[in-house]
């Protein structure tokens, strides 16, 4: 038997059940096993039995369905279960498997590139051997050469030597006789550098006594030059040594030197360099007359300005006036004479003596001097007083509130405007007329004078 529980609810049913494989199957479906009831009520109704019994062979019926199904279903479940572990135990050992395989694979490759790289180690080992022999074999050949080379070399340099040593025998004897030769070549130059030397010392003081020759001759030339100026000086005094022309301070002392003819001179003026070319008239009353005027035809203007005065004008050997500045320096270095000497249209002649005359400097208008009057023109002196001022047509010094020099024509020693001027105007020809500005010398002719020739000059009082 095979008891069976069933849970329905809040009933549990247990069942009995006969072994099937003993029992045959019921067409009616009549139950004929004796069966025990839980409960002991129930008895009577034989149709409630009945259906109980149906129930219970429907029951029985499932619950045999039920049992075959479940064993199927145990049996397949086993098997199942049988199986799903042969299948996990071999998918465990699979994967253990798998997993040896995969790391015996890991091991294999990394065995694999350990071996690779030692390879690759070993071959590049190989090729680096391979180049150091393919090197050493170069470098050998290499040595090998240059062991040649040198060889020859040594061949060569000992031919050279040889010939070199060979040489040298050769020119030992002419090297000793080269270097004595040159040894007297050093000495001879030597000698011939001192030489030099001692030539240019003698150039340079040559050149120097060149210089001071060329400086001597430039010194000559100057005194040619000065000598060949006196020369053309002494063309004028023709009769005078030439050396001795320059220290003449006037006509007299000219005169005292032998000269006689009366001409143009150069004298020197005292405590000066200044030369100034005279006439002397050496002819009058014993010569050694210096002129400081002179008129004889009118050819000269002498209404003329005070610089015109002061420095001089006219020709020496004509009509001039010497020049207030060459007077003032003359009559002053030392005592001199004035002589006037007078000649009218009828050849009448007359004279002005004056022992002692000089004119003072520009710086007093070069006002005039006079001394110890004599002569044949006037009982007394024409010329103005001492310390009359010269005066000219553009320098106004007069005793006058006109102008002498502008009316009287002429510079001369006007006082206002005084009885004489001897550098009037030169008038050619006479007339009856009364002229105020023709040459005057009052004590003389009144001023009916008509001068033909007037001359001033001067000479040492004591000559
Ligand atoms: C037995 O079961 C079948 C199906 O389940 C049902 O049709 C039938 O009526 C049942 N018999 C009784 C007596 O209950
Ligand atoms: C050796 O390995 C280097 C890199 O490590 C690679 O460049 C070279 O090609 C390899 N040589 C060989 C012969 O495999
Ligand atoms: C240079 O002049 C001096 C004297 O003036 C003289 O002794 C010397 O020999 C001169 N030299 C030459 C190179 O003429
Ligand atoms: C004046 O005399 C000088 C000197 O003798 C002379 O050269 C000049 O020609 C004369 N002049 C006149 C106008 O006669
Ligand atoms: C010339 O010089 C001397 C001395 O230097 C002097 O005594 C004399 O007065 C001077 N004479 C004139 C005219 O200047
Ligand atoms: C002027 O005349 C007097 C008398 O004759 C004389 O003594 C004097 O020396 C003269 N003066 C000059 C400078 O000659
Ligand atoms: C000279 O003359 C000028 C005018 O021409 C005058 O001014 C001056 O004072 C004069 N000199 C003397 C010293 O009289």
């Amino acid at each position: 038997r095979q008891q069976h529980r069933v849970q329905h609810g809040p009933c549990s049913y247990t069942f009995i059940l006969p072994e099937v494989n003993h029992c045959q199957p019921l067409n009616d479906l009549k139950v004929s096993n004796t069966f025990q009831r839980d409960s002991p009520q129930a008895s009577t109704d034989e149709q409630k039995l009945e259906s109980l019994e149906s129930a219970m062979e429907n029951n029985t019926q499932w619950l045999q369905k039920l049992e075959n199904f479940i064993q199927e279903n145990v049996r397949s479940g086993m098997e199942e279960m049988k199986r799903t572990a042969v299948h996990t135990q071999t998918a465990a050992m699979l994967e253990m498997g798998t997993n040896l395989l995969t790391q015996s694979a890991e091991q294999t490759r990394k065995l694999t590139n350990v071996e690779t790289q030692v390879l690759n180690q070993t071959s590049r080992l190989e090729i680096q051997v391979l180049e150091y022999s393919l090197l050493t074999n170069r470098l050998e050949k290499h040595i090998l050469q240059q062991t040649q080379e040198i060889s020859r070399l040594g061949d060569k340099n000992s031919f050279l030597e040889q010939r070199l040593s060979a040489l040298e025998a050769r020119y030992g004897k002419e090297l000793q006789e080269l270097e004595s030769e040159k040894e007297q070549l050093q000495k001879l130059v030597e000698r011939q550098s001192q030489t030099v030397s001692q030539l240019q010392a003698e150039v340079g003081s040559s050149m120097h006594n060149s210089t001071l020759m060329q400086r001597q001759q430039a010194m000559l030339m100057n005194t040619v030059q000065q000598l060949l100026a006196t020369v053309n000086n002494c063309k004028e005094i023709s009769s005078v040594a030439s050396g001795d022309l320059l220290t003449f301070r006037d006509c007299a002392e000219i005169l005292q030197s032998g000269v006689t003819d009366s001409g143009v001179y150069t004298i020197r003026l005292p405590n000066s360099t200044q030369t100034v070319k005279v006439f002397c008239d050496m002819k009058t009353g014993g010569g050694g007359w210096t002129v400081l005027q002179h008129r004889r035809n009118g050819s000269v203007d002498f209404h003329r300005g005070w610089r015109d005065y002061k420095m001089g004008f006219g020709e020496l050997s004509g009509e001039h006036w010497l020049g207030n500045d060459i007077i003032h320096k003359l009559t002053t270095s030392k005592d001199y004479s004035l002589h006037i000497l007078l000649k009218d249209r009828e050849g009448n002649e007359a004279f002005s003596n004056y022992d002692r005359f000089y004119i003072n400097g520009e710086e007093n208008n070069y006002s005039l001097y006079t001394e110890n009057y004599s002569g044949t023109a006037g009982r007394m002196s024409s010329l103005a007083h001492s310390g009359t001022q010269f005066s000219t047509k553009d320098r106004d010094n007069d005793r006058c509130t006109c102008r002498c020099a502008q009316l009287a024509s002429g510079g001369w020693w006007f006082e206002a405007c005084g009885p004489s001027n001897l550098n009037g105007i030169y008038y050619s020809s006479s007339t009856s007329t009364m002229r105020y500005n023709d040459i005057k010398w009052y004590y003389w002719k009144g001023s009916k004078l008509m001068a033909a020739m007037t001359t001033m000059m001067v000479r040492p009082t004591n000559f």
